[in-house]
């Protein structure tokens, strides 16, 4: 008997789930906010248009094209720098409550300092708001999703301590502009891809591959640069303006393999996400205890007089505590554990340190990505850990999607959605307190060293067209439906 014969309206939805696997229409509680995302550098092109400057995705992708799978680019992506009108209309035609987008730093500020402020760049922002707030769409802004000044990389980028004043300079330049009429902010999107995968490894710009360190260098001024962001917003702009401001991590949910592997499994999560969540959201003000004591104890094994982590001072751990009016969540899939230590030397990066084995279930449906499952009950079950480790903060899911090669019908993304939806509401019923979803992505867009090879949009983008032209995908009128029934049917 399958359960989608119920739902004549919302039978694209369905994709054989039986009945048991379903609890019906549900509810999704009032003020709830429903809204898209998508980054500068994936979306916007005019890589060089009316004063713009190089960052490090323009510098890596022009040196070396096929860096990327498709030796493709963000050159023009999208052509949203241009086709900006019609990104609000599609939002439109979803009914977004919210619209979360980034900004090019080097769009705004060309020399990656405020000494010269690109008025054409402020305009391409202005624009892009004020044709949102005339449909009441409220902008959701992230400062930095990873699109560095390529001259601030020459420097160390986010390995150089004094990136905390670089940012703050940049932060205040955004704020005086745009803090009047945006309400929403994240000042980084993903500390750990940029860290971790961009320099302790070699998955994302710069590549710098400093295993060990730079990604420990990174993970801390990082974490300083956020929180002077967020008291600079508070204490220059919050009377003001009354926004509210908070930083984004990428989490998933690690299963014990076993009951002998929960200890591996929680220590996993320490250092992937609690690197950059505990020293905000716990007492400490520092980074977890596990995580300290293992780099600590590899550091003297390898006869390092000190640890590779870099200390908080006292008033860094002061900054650093309580610096986020929410918690940003981007969360997609989950991995099992256990205390294998077989593929360390395989692994790179922090990995040798936490020790483990991580995989994912050949039973799980896969995405074109190759690190995305679906999984829906990581999903609960993260979102429980985060309610229970960390007092339970307002949390913003701001990305949560699905990849596939491209073409109208995806349904594997509609079940997606819909079961992830499923699972946070499950979550919702239990007490954690979520205020805002955003669906990754409004549309197709550079999938990083992906290229266009992976499609993560509501909207199929078709890169032939001069246009971009924009599809909505039936995912687009299922996210649609429910945002305005307020309901998942299935
Ligand atoms: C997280 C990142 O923030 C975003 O840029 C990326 O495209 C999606 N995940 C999908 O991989």
């Amino acid at each position: 008997a399958k359960y989608c014969a119920l739902s004549a309206l919302l039978a694209l939805a369905c994709n054989g789930k039986t009945i048991q696997d379903r609890h019906g229409p549900r509810k999704i509680p009032d003020g709830l906010m429903f809204g898209a995302a998508t980054a500068s550098y994936q979306i916007e092109g005019g890589w060089d248009a009316d004063g713009k400057t190089e960052n490090i995705w323009d510098y890596m992708t022009h040196k070396n094209p096929c860096v990327t799978d498709d030796c493709l680019n963000g050159d023009i992506a999208n052509d949203s720098y241009n086709q900006y009108k019609r990104d609000v209309e599609m939002m439109r035609e979803l009914g977004l409550d919210f619209y979360r987008f980034s900004l090019s730093w080097t769009r705004i500020l060309p020399s990656s300092f405020p000494d010269k402020i690109n008025e054409a760049g402020i305009q391409y922002y202005n624009n892009l708001i004020d044709e949102m707030l005339r449909y009441n769409i409220e902008p959701m802004i992230t400062l930095y999703h990873w699109d560095l000044p390529q001259k601030l990389q020459e420097m160390g980028g986010w390995t150089n301590p004094h990136i905390v004043n670089w940012f703050a300079d940049y932060a205040r330049v955004v704020f005086e502009h745009f803090g009047d009429r945006v309400k929403y902010w994240i000042t980084m999107n993903e500390p750990r891809e940029i860290c971790y995968q961009g320099y302790g490894d070699v998955t994302k710009a710069p590549k710098l591959n400093i295993k060990g360190f730079a990604e420990y260098l990174c993970a801390k001024n990082l974490l300083v640069a956020h929180a002077n962001a967020y008291h600079i917003y508070n204490n220059e702009f919050k009377a003001k303006f009354g926004g509210v401001i908070g930083i984004t991590v990428s989490a998933h949910w690690y299963e014990p393999e076993t009951e002998n592997d929960s200890e591996i499994a929680d220590q996993t999560m320490q250092f992937e996400w609690g690197q950059y969540l505990h020293p905000i959201f716990s007492e400490s003000g520092d980074f977890p205890v596990s995580m300290k004591e293992k780099i600590a104890t590899k550091s003297a094994a390898q006869s390092f007089a000190r640890s590779r982590l870099p200390e908080f001072t006292a008033d860094e751990v002061a900054l650093v505590k309580g610096s986020s009016d929410f918690l940003g969540l981007n969360h997609y899939t989950t991995y099992l554990v256990n205390n294998k230590t077989s593929d360390i030397n395989s692994v790179p990066s922090y990995y040798d340190d936490l020790g483990g084995t991580r995989y994912q279930s050949e039973d799980w449906k896969a995405a074109a990505s190759i690190w995305l499952k679906e999984v829906p009950s990581g999903f609960y079950n993260l979102l429980t850990r985060l309610r229970n480790l960390y007092n339970n903060p307002t949390i913003m899911i701001t990305e949560n999607g699905f990849s596939t090669r491209g073409g109208l019908e995806d349904d594997d993304r509609i079940d997606y959605y819909v079961s992830y939806l499923d699972a946070m509401l499950d979550a919702i019923d239990e007490g954690s307190n979520i205020a805002a979803y955003a669906a990754w992505s409004l549309m197709d867009n550079f999938e990083w060293m992906r290229g266009y090879t992976e499609r993560f949009g509501l909207y199929e983008v078709d890169y032939k067209s001069p246009q971009r032209t924009r599809t909505p995908r039936k995912s687009a009128y299922v996210y649609k439906q429910i945002i305005r029934a307020r309901e998942i049917d299935y």
